[in-house]
């Protein structure tokens, strides 16, 4: 437990500078680990210090840094300190450290890190988080994947977090596009094709009708009408729309499922009917909205309010607009949830959307509109199947099954398996997931089929394999015994560097839970593979004198929990054979 050693040097800077040694705790960190040479556990940046006001700010800092270090006194936890440049270093007694660690996966390995003090200090409460958000009927693009997967992984950590999370998938399921596509499915739908490829067929007969009304203003005249009926609640028109949105829901679930993702509530544009009114009314009462001369309504956001960035919520046929039901989804949110705080999930192309939202909704006096939050991403270049161009998202999830089974089937290592190509599919997801989350969010990148499936390197691919693996040797070794560890029997550098690298996960955890990026448990958890695979070579479990091996396959197995707990964590689901 990496609290017990931050707490221990805490108390002792507490002490010995006289203040509370709750203003150490996040100040400490766990020094990153390096293969080449040993380093200490835990480090202090006396900088942190000067600014926190605990020392003076005007004073030298490196003559600050060494006094400090001199007034400190070593004892038999902390057994070792020492000034660096500008920082100070602690090192902690070796059998104790590998004593605590190893200590939280005997009770409950799927909570190691989770009991940290350090996340104690997070806010905790109802969180919920938007993500996904197809169009009925449009294409589910690489945007619509990355916001699935982006949006899974906040959901995963808020819940491990302790927060009560709420899933919700928003979908675009009103506006002209249904006009279009009514009228286009009058024209050229057939219910056969729909029951037979519904999303397939919905896609073409929108492509189709799209084309058809560029120069058929008889067309653009039914699309209208057809809305217009819609939202006039016209019974047959209605009944067409819920067809195609219950149909598309279904088949949006099927690939859901193979993502291993869930949601606890479809909602969509069109719920939010009634609720748009309301609030373009409190708008008018509260003299935000202005009609403009064209006649549509719009919100000034200008900061000298002189209508110089205005916002448009109504068209001049009255109509509402995206934002519009937006707003109104938002109050209805919070009255019906009664949420904490709200996490969107987008490309960043939507960030104006964003920020003009939450800006109308405070204006109206919704304070809660500080605690929404976009998240957003960049774009995916380049995601094409065999096939060209990438329409369906099922379509790729196939390509990953197919081109991992081909991997799995050429690879020496590869086990006998009863469903080669469950694994497949779920390896192939994780190095989806992998190649999305190693760098930061808002960054554009190259989709890489090659690249992504490798199995060395730092891949899904990889994870999988490390954890596969590792799953593999405690099977063979006959499982953890319940007996106490020697904890003299772990002490080579290689015990004890992945030791020291797992005192870091509530650090990487709380971090995580700062800026909702991914990147940080991603490459905690590549790195804790490549100490794995040292250990592997370095730490024979077969072979060694009983004792060894138990003490050995203890660390292996609270390596494999960590990284299970991790993979989960970023919604992937471990494989324990491949
Ligand atoms: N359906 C939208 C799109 O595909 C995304 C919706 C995002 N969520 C929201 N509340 N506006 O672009």
């Amino acid at each position: 437990m990496a609290c017990f050693f931050r707490r221990r040097i805490a108390e002792k800077l507490g002490q010995t500078l006289q203040q509370s040694e709750d203003a150490f705790m996040s100040a400490l960190s766990a020094v990153p680990v390096s293969k080449k040479q040993q380093t200490a556990d835990f480090r202090l940046y006396v900088n942190t210090l000067r600014l926190n006001g605990i020392l003076p700010l005007d004073g030298d800092i490196q003559q600050q840094t060494e006094a400090l270090a001199r007034k400190l006194k070593q004892d038999s936890v902390v057994e070792d300190i020492s000034a660096g440049r500008g920082l100070i270093n602690f090192t902690c007694n070796r059998k104790l450290l590998v004593q605590k660690m190893l200590e939280p996966f005997v009770e409950d390995g799927d909570k190691f890190g989770l009991n940290s003090e350090l996340l104690k200090n997070l806010k905790k409460g109802t969180t919920l988080v938007e993500f996904s958000s197809p169009n009925i009927a449009k294409k589910f693009h690489a945007g619509h994947l990355r916001s699935t997967i982006i949006g899974n992984f906040i959901a995963n950590l808020k819940q491990s977090l302790g927060n009560n999370v709420i899933r919700m998938n928003y979908l675009g399921d009103w506006g002209m596009q249904f006009g279009l596509l009514g009228a286009g499915f009058d024209r050229f739908g057939s219910q056969e094709k729909l029951k037979e490829n519904p999303l397939q067929h919905l896609f073409d007969v929108y492509v189709q009708v799209n084309k058809e009304a560029e120069n058929n203003e008889e067309v653009q005249l039914a699309a209208r009408n057809f809305f217009r009926q819609l939202e006039h609640n016209d019974s047959h028109a209605v009944s067409i729309w819920r067809q195609f949105r219950e149909i598309t829901v279904k088949e949006y679930q099927q690939i859901y499922k193979r993502l291993g993702i869930h949601f606890d509530v479809y909602s969509g544009e069109s719920f939010h009917q009634d609720q748009v009114q309301e609030a373009v009314q409190q708008l008018q009462r509260q003299g935000l909205l202005q009609t403009t001369e064209k006649g549509t309504g719009v919100v000034d956001l200008s900061p000298a309010g002189d209508m110089s960035r205005l916002c448009t919520l109504l068209r001049s046929d009255g109509t509402s607009l995206y934002i519009t039901r937006d707003i109104a989804a938002a109050i209805d949110r919070k009255e019906k949830y009664q949420f904490d705080e709200m996490i969107y999930v987008t490309d960043k192309s939507q960030e104006h959307h964003f920020s003009h939202m939450f800006q109308i909704l405070k204006a109206m006096g919704h304070s809660w509109a500080e605690r929404c939050r976009h998240v957003s991403f960049g774009l995916v270049m380049g995601m094409k199947t065999r096939t060209g161009e990438v329409v369906f998202l099922e379509d790729v999830l196939d390509e990953a099954r197919a081109r991992m089974l081909h991997n799995m089937s050429q690879a020496k290592t590869t086990k006998e398996m009863e469903n080669p190509g469950d694994t497949a599919e779920t390896v192939g997801i994780s190095a989806l997931i992998v190649q999305d989350f190693k760098g930061p969010l808002h960054s554009d990148y190259k989709f890489d089929w090659d690249r992504m499936l490798q199995a060395q390197g730092d891949t899904g691919v990889f994870l999988q394999y490390t954890h596969a693996r590792l799953c593999s040797l405690i099977r063979r070794n006959g499982g953890i015994e319940e007996s106490p560890v020697d904890s003299s029997l772990l002490l080579e550098q290689t015990s004890v560097t992945i030791l020291q690298h797992l005192l870091r996960y509530d650090e990487v955890l709380y971090q995580s839970a700062q800026d909702l990026q991914p990147k940080h448990l991603v490459n905690f958890l590549m790195k804790l593979c490549h100490l794995v695979a040292s250990a592997h070579r370095e730490l024979p479990v077969k072979g060694s004198p009983q004792n060894v091996a138990q003490a050995r396959l203890r660390l292996f197995s609270g390596s494999c929990s960590v990284l299970a707990n991790g993979m989960k964590i970023l919604g992937i689901t471990a494989v324990d054979r491949m």
